[in-house]
Formats: structure tokens, C-alpha cells, sequence
């Protein structure tokens, strides 16, 4: 039995106190992640951005606003676990200032300056112990395979999930999984509970019975 942190949903970034950004990400990918580890027998916390879907009730749920948030209490899951699984969609950028009174309309066009938020899964690899694993996943448009290995060596992952921008906000996703040095494990598809189990099976043979049976 391993203890997985998996993020999940998008995360917000406010500009003044009602207006952000953020994206489509649903949260249901993670859900059937969260469910597809606990079917294995796995202890689950989800670290969740604001999402409208249910997690199971046997995970411990910790729910955030912004990447900051989400790096921070991946970060205290993470220092008691065995391995991270990064599906959640952070928002990348954050206003440079963020206004404490909602902007006012002026006729004028509004120049955002923005600047880049952390990458939690980047920043949990680095700092990993030898035994601890990571899992990022990669939403491309174009060279989706070349782009997810850069990733998967960038953010010094053990594994990379490579998916398509159709994935967003659907019930369905067709993935590849990818272990570090870039060996294709497998190509999934049809409905995320099942993409999920698949996912976790292989996570169990490559990153987690290696380290139970050394
Ligand atoms: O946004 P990007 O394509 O780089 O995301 C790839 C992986 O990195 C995903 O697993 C995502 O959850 C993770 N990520 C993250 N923190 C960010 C951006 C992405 O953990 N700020």
C-alpha cells in the first residue's frame, strides 16, 4: 500500500477581488485517478483547485485557490507520502500586483502584467527523496509525444502522461504513458475511470512494486 498526492482541478489567479484566470480543467480526471488508487488499495489525498465534481469519500480532500496554495499543501502531502500524481491544470501566470479593490472602468484598455506562477510537480521532483515518485501529465496541441518527453526530463519525472487538449472538461481521454528515458509504456483510451485504472496499474508495476520488493 503506497500513500499517493494527486492534484487536481484548475487553480485561480485574482487580479482584483472578483476577477481571474484560470481554465477548463474539471477535476474528473483526478477524481477517477483518486478512485482508481484507493481500488488498489492505496491511501489517497487529492489536492484540489476549485472544481464542482465529488471526490470519494475514503480520500482525504485539501481544497486551494491558487497554484501558491496547491504547491503548498502538495508540499506538506507530499513530505508524508510515497508518490505525487500531478493532473491538476495550475494556472501558469499570476498578476504581478493584484488589486485589494475591484478595478473600475475607465475607457481605457487594461495591460496585464503577469508573471510565471511554480511548478508544483517541478518543484516536489526536485527536492524528492530517492524512494518518493512523481508522475506529471502533458496537455499538448502539437508534437505531443517530442514536447511530454522534454517535460518528463525538465521537471525530472518518473513517469509522464501524454494527452491532448481534448481531454479538457470530457468524460473520455486517449493518453500515453511515458517512464523516464522515454520508453512508451502504453497508449489508453475511452472513459478517464478506466484511462485512470490503467494509469495506476502501471504505476504500481513500474514506480511502486520496484521500491516494495527492494
Ligand atoms: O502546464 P504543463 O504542461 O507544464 O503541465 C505539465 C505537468 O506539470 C502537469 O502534471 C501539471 O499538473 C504540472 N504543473 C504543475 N504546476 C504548474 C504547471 C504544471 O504541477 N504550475
Amino acid at each position: 500500500m503506497a500513500h499517493i498526492v494527486i492534484t487536481s482541478g484548475p487553480t485561480r489567479q485574482y487580479l482584483d477581488p472578483v476577477r481571474y484566470l484560470t481554465n477548463a480543467s474539471s477535476g474528473r480526471m483526478g477524481t477517477a485517478l483518486a478512485q482508481a488508487a484507493l481500488d488498489l488499495g492505496h491511501e489517497v489525498t487529492v489536492v484540489s483547485g476549485p472544481v464542482n465534481v465529488e471526490y470519494p469519500t475514503k480520500a482525504k480532500v485539501s481544497w486551494v485557490t491558487t497554484t501558491q496554495e496547491m504547491l503548498e499543501e502538495a508540499r506538506i502531502a507530499f513530505s508524508n507520502a510515497d508518490g505525487l500524481i500531478g493532473a491538476a491544470a495550475p494556472c501558469d501566470y499570476m498578476p504581478e500586483h493584484v488589486e485589494t479593490s475591484k478595478l473600475q472602468k475607465n475607457g481605457n484598455d487594461l495591460t496585464l502584467h503577469l508573471k510565471e506562477t511554480p511548478d508544483i510537480v517541478a518543484t516536489l521532483a526536485a527536492n524528492k527523496l530517492s524512494k518518493q515518485w512523481v508522475v506529471a501529465f502533458a496537455l499538448e496541441t502539437q508534437d505531443i509525444r517530442f514536447r511530454a518527453i522534454v517535460k518528463l526530463s525538465r521537471k525530472a519525472c518518473d513517469m509522464i502522461v501524454s494527452n491532448s487538449a481534448q481531454a479538457m472538461n470530457s468524460q473520455d481521454n486517449n493518453v500515453e504513458v511515458i517512464l523516464r528515458g522515454g520508453t512508451i509504456l502504453d497508449q489508453l483510451h475511452g472513459p478517464k475511470s478506466l484511462v485512470a485504472a490503467g494509469i495506476l496499474r502501471l504505476i504500481d508495476k513500474h514506480l511502486i512494486a520496484p521500491t516494495v520488493h527492494s
